[in-house]
């Protein structure tokens, strides 16, 4: 592989670890803990798992004496960046365990577990790889991991290559799987550990032990560098409205984040959406009263941040898409058989009224992707869906009745973009560099505690990286029932943007101002090196969530 200038100078940085990682460990174990929700429920399906106690990992003042041990790593689900360290910490720290100790990765996803596709990852293979940004070293694919026959099958290649722990790098449903891998495995006393890490750019798998998923700090860095850039070029021109799409597929925290980085004119949040029951013409509605607002003064340019999940939140759409989901999880097949030209008429004859209703009024394309396959965790797709045009089209069309009511004089030139896939690969920032790499060393001191059913957790990170805390978080303790695919099943429960949070508050507290004067803010591209101020800093989320608990304190 040819390298950067850049990767060359990247190669040497050293992440950073936790004090109490930097020696022998020892785990102390807290209370016994229960599931945030239908703890009765949860614990009859993880008779193994379940009430497990949290840990943490404290100086032991004896040098631990460790043996050999064959280890194997997935990367699952949608790239963050990042993975790369997760792993290289990984490798330093099951060799430190035992210098004999080696590390399997099984290639694209949960599916090479299955279909017995590994390699081995040595030293040589993992120096190419630290600090750089994607998931190319073994892959990454979206199988999901569910049944008997696939865990029976992913045991076999474990027991030939005498595997007795296994990282499951992922997001929540990938976590939720490694879950229930772990109660499996330990059911049959199969004598392999399962262990996962906290990955996703979207940040929504966080709770009070998971402060942040790995690779939202630096997916949203890049996305901020690039919204600024354009809210620069669009202030210099003057002449065009940006509509501007951002990754993150349920919740918002990705436009959040972008937001509170770049105060644009508009940022739509779902999770508002939601609670205040509005309509998609009531978010019109309210963009096209910014846009008249703005001309009034002269201003005939601006920036919407819309996150990728919107329609899903919209009350009515989330209800069309739960009968939707039930509704096409029974009928597969006979769906599958309509010719394409009747399949909108045919799903609005088997709806309930309302549900076919709301179906109808959607722009054909939109309302045609919600019956469209769903991934293999059951999600729709909605990185497919064009809000972002959609809500523009819409815009444009309320603008020229206000023009013909004689409520706006100005002139709406749309430009569509959609950030996503350009930040899921970034090289990461120092913090996740340091982050992912503390993560990956703290699984193989989980593994060498002998613990399954845990997920790696490093907290107390917006601290300098020497005094962050390292332990491990029963998997369970973060469950609850959901519906998917039409059954309830045991999953982590998601976080999404609270409206009581305060880097919610704080937006809210600001954005009448950014939405009619132009009060952009330009953060410019990642730095890896220089002062602490611009390199080290964690997401803005993470800064205000901070001062939210240190304000909950003290009050
Ligand atoms: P994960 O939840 O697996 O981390 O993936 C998140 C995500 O990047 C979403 O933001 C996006 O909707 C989705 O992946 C896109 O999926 P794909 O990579 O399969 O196109």
């Amino acid at each position: 592989m040819k390298r950067s200038a850049l990767q060359k100078a990247r190669a040497t940085y050293q992440p950073k670890l936790p004090i109490v990682l930097t020696g022998p460990v020892k785990a102390v174990a807290g209370k016994p803990t229960e599931s945030v929700a239908n703890q009765d429920e949860i614990k009859e399906l993880f008779p193994n798992t379940y009430g497990l106690p949290e840990l943490r990992f404290e100086k032991n003042s004896a040098p631990v004496v460790g043996k050999p041990i064959n280890v194997g790593v997935i990367l699952s689900g949608g790239q963050a960046p990042g993975g790369h360290n997760v792993i290289s910490g990984l490798f330093d720290g099951i060799k430190k365990i035992h210098r004999d100790s080696r590390l399997f990765g099984f290639l694209m996803g949960p599916g090479g577990l299955v279909d017995h596709k590994y390699m081995e990852l040595t030293a040589t293979i993992i120096d190419e790889y630290r600090n750089t940004g994607g998931f190319d070293i073994i892959g990454s694919g979206r199988t999901k991991l569910e049944t008997k026959e696939q865990f029976d099958k992913g045991l076999e290649i474990l027991k030939e290559l005498d595997i007795k722990a296994l990282v499951i790098i992922g997001g929540d449903d990938s976590n939720t799987n490694a879950a229930i891998l772990a109660e499996y495995y330990a059911a049959i006393g199969a004598g392999v550990q399962v262990i996962g890490c906290p990955k996703t750019i979207d940040g929504d798998l966080k709770n009070d032990q998971i402060e942040t998923s790995f690779g939202f700090d630096t997916a949203t860095k890049v996305y901020s560098e690039v919204i600024g850039n354009i809210q620069r070029d669009c202030n210099s021109a003057k002449k065009y409205w940006h509509f501007i799409k951002l990754m993150g597929r349920s919740a918002s925290h990705i436009a959040l984040v972008c937001a509170l980085q770049c105060q644009p004119n508009v940022c739509i949040i779902s999770e508002e959406i939601e609670a205040k029951n509005l309509t998609l013409q009531d978010i019109v509605d309210q963009l096209a009263d910014v846009v008249a607002k703005r001309a009034a003064e002269g201003n005939n340019f601006g920036t919407v941040l819309i996150p990728e999940g919107l329609i899903e939140f919209i009350p009515a759409v989330k209800s069309l898409i739960a009968e939707l989901n039930d509704f096409l999880a029974a009928n597969a097949e006979e769906f599958a058989k309509v010719p394409h030209n009747e399949q909108r008429e045919y799903i609005i004859n088997h709806l309930s009224e309302t549900n076919a209703a709301t179906y109808a009024s959607l722009p054909h394309g939109v309302a045609r992707q919600l019956t469209l396959d769903r991934d293999p965790h059951g999600n729709v797709q909605v990185s497919l869906i064009e809000t972002e045009k959609l809500l523009s089209e819409m815009v444009g069309k309320r603008l020229a009745e206000l023009k013909k009511e004689g409520k706006y004089v100005g002139k709406f030139s749309a430009l569509h973009h959609f950030f996503g896939y350009e930040g899921r690969c970034a090289d990461p920032s120092n913090f996740d560099a340091d982050y992912c790499y503390a993560l990956g060393f703290n699984a193989a001191c989980l593994i060498s505690s002998g613990v399954t059913g845990y997920m790696s957790s490093v907290r107390n990170l917006v601290k300098p990286a020497v005094q962050w805390i390292a332990g491990g978080i029963p998997i369970t303790m973060m469950m609850n029932m959901e519906r998917r695919h039409g059954e309830m099943k045991p999953v982590i429960q998601k976080a999404l943007v609270r409206l009581d949070g305060a880097p919610f508050k704080r937006f809210a507290s600001k954005r009448h101002e950014w939405a009619l004067n132009t009060c952009y803010i330009y953060p410019g591209p990642i730095q890896y090196f220089g002062p602490a101020e611009v390199c080290d800093q964690p997401s803005l989320t993470l800064q205000h969530e901070h001062k939210g608990k240190n304000k909950e304190s003290l009050s």
